[in-house]
């Protein structure tokens, strides 16, 4: 079979034109003189349709044989259908079996989650599964055009670090020729500098963490876009985030409706999402966590049931801002109102899903920036390149990390955050 191929994608533009598609084979229905065989090529799935009557004897037998996944071409004519979810379908006309798929592990039938991460790289081919990383792709795609358009310089940051960025507990240590290494936790520190040199930077990468929780808003190795701003206060991130998550999400509802439609995602939540967000202060929540009875303890962190039923009183993200200092990184600054409290801010999502953003301002001065670090216990020696910043003309500045993964799950409306990213990493998962 020969011929330039068509996307299923764009059949919509062929109806009435013969057409050969290359893809595979997703499903298969019989009537006995009717073969409907479900093809799809990562564009999208066109049933085709093949009569006995009408073809050789040959080509409807292998049509009646197929199997689930085989590779196949296909030629046929485009015909409108207007039952059909992309609005065609095609008759067929010729099938090729390129190479044979025997016993596909994942059936239309019910399969738990175990074994379908196990099989994570056939799982992708899934209708689901493939809605949630085209959503992927059109968020990444948005975040960096938000950013770019907006005068951000991408400047990625290293993997291999020589020092922990949000605290000692989740490190990942490595060798780096008989040197003590660690995989990044964020970017942050490394776009201080980079903002220091362009006023506006961003870093979008991988980031690990040795998270010993196993929670459905935990991956060990998740995605981080982090924007970084010369003279920018709390305010000034805050407005951004507002600025930055109204366009994303505005971006995966134009584009992609049909996916969001086939995971039964309710829009009008993500429609809802404009500027500007409602604000509360760590100690606001704190009162509305005890009014509704939560058990908490000030000063504390708040856990995933806090975020929770924090997002019970909002349509939309919101934020809460002044953490206090201690449950926060050593790099943020202090409230000049109140010492105990950090210019720090979380975005939390509605719905239950809780924190998808973190951000805040840095301490710019040299010396209360040395005073932190030794509070914090964390070598010295391994921060005077970024103590550095603070000699050279330091200034105020900011910056947030929002979590792909975390704002995707939210997105989707998704239980679990790890079918969000291609093939995640999770605590006692490193497989495929
Ligand atoms: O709040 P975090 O730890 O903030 C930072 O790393 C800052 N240095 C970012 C910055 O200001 N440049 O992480 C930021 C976001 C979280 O809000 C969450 O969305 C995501 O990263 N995140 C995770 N996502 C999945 N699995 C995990 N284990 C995550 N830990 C953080
Ligand atoms: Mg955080």
């Amino acid at each position: 079979m020969s011929g330039t191929t068509t996307r299923i994608e764009a059949l919509k533009q062929a109806i009435g034109g013969d057409v050969l598609l290359e893809g595979w084979l997703y499903n298969r229905r019989s009537s006995g003189k009717i073969e409907f065989l479900q093809v799809r090529d990562g564009s999208g799935t066109v049933q085709c349709v093949a009569v006995k009557s009408e073809l050789p004897e040959e080509t409807f037998a292998r049509c009646a044989a197929v199997t689930q996944e085989s590779a196949v071409r296909v030629h046929g004519t485009v015909r409108e259908d207007k039952r059909s979810p992309n609005g065609v379908e095609l008759t067929l006309k010729e099938l090729e079996i390129v190479s044979e798929s025997r016993d596909y592990p994942i059936t239309p039938k019910e399969h738990g989650p175990d074994f379908l991460l196990n099989h994570r790289h056939l799982w992708i081919r899934s209708p689901r599964q493939h809605a949630v990383l085209r959503i992927r792709h059109t968020l990444v795609q948005a975040c960096r055009d938000f950013l770019d358009r907006d005068g951000f310089i991408l400047a990625d940051a290293p993997i291999f670090t020589p020092a922990a960025c949000e605290g000692t507990t989740t490190l990942f240590e490595t060798d780096y020729f008989g040197e003590k290494a660690y995989l990044t936790q964020s970017g942050q520190l490394y776009n201080e500098a980079t903002a220091m040199a362009f006023g506006k930077s961003y870093c979008f990468g991988p980031t690990f963490r040795a998270e010993k929780s196993k929670t459905r808003r935990h991956l060990i190795e998740f995605w981080m876009v982090e924007p970084e701003v010369a003279y920018a206060t709390l305010d000034d991130v805050m407005l951004l985030i507002e600025r930055f998550l109204e366009y994303t999400v505005g971006r995966v509802l134009e584009a992609r409706r049909p996916e969001l439609t086939l995971l039964g995602r309710d829009v009008a939540a993500l429609e809802r999402v404009k500027a500007p967000f409602p604000r509360l202060s760590y100690d606001e929540a704190v009162m509305v966590l005890k009014q509704k009875g939560q058990p908490f303890e000030d000063g504390n962190d708040f856990g995933g049931t806090d975020e929770t039923i924090l997002t019970e009183g909002y349509d939309r993200p919101f934020f809460v801002h002044r953490f206090p200092a201690a449950v926060k990184a050593f790099y943020m600054k202090r409230d000049p109102q109140d010492e105990r409290l950090s210019l720090s801010c979380d975005l939390l999502a509605p719905e239950g899903y809780g924190e998808i953003i973190g951000g805040g301002e840095r301490e710019e001065s040299l010396e209360r920036l040395v005073a932190r670090i030794e509070e914090h216990q964390l070598p010295m020696a391994a921060f005077e390149w970024y103590l550095d910043l603070r000699r050279y003309g330091t200034v105020p500045h900011a910056g947030f990390g929002m979590g792909i993964e975390r704002t995707l799950t939210w997105i989707c409306g998704l239980e679990h955050v790890r079918e969000t990213i291609p093939f995640p990493r999770l605590l006692h998962r490193l497989h495929p």
